[in-house]
């Protein structure tokens, strides 16, 4: 059975394009896609300094579009992945009743790294060490599913 996995973000422009990025690049057969929880950048393409940060560690992401998360997301997906607490809440709020999907934290894969949230690049501008930390949690996931 092929596993379904949506990253989930605020913006979807930093954040989880990078995870979808970086999922789908190292993790065989597996499905992926992103979503923000905002509607705030639908359709645009992920946030240039992202891109070129992606790139520098050879994650070609110029294909995403950003879309925003929804209730069917539920229904679509195996495993949904958010990058810190305010995506965790604004996610459950639109859990169906009854739908037990799994909803986690990205950094629960990364315990060594001590991270409860993957940090917003937009604001901070660490926009590699985001990569870092999601390659990181990217291993710990790939193997969770073996
Ligand atoms: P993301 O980052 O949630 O990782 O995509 C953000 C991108 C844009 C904005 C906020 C966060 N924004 O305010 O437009």
């Amino acid at each position: 059975m092929t596993t379904r996995i949506l990253f989930v973000c605020l913006g979807n422009i930093c954040r989880s394009p990078a995870a979808e990025g970086v999922a789908r690049a190292r993790i065989p057969g597996i499905e992926t896609d992103s979503a923000g929880t905002s509607d705030w950048h639908v359709g645009d393409p992920p946030y240039g300094p992202m891109q070129a940060a992606a790139q520098g560690r050879g994650y070609d992401i110029s294909d995403l579009r950003a879309r925003q998360f929804s209730t069917e997301d539920f229904t679509r997906f195996d495993l949904i992945l958010g990058m810190d607490a305010d995506n965790i809440s604004a996610i459950e709020a639109l859990r169906p009743p009854g739908n037990a999907t799994p909803v986690r934290r990205l950094t629960d894969y990364a315990p060594a790294a001590g991270m409860d949230h993957v940090p917003d690049p937009y604001y901070t501008r660490d926009f590699d060490g985001v990569l870092g930390l999601i390659e990181t949690a990217t291993q710990g996931l790939a193997a969770s599913l073996r």
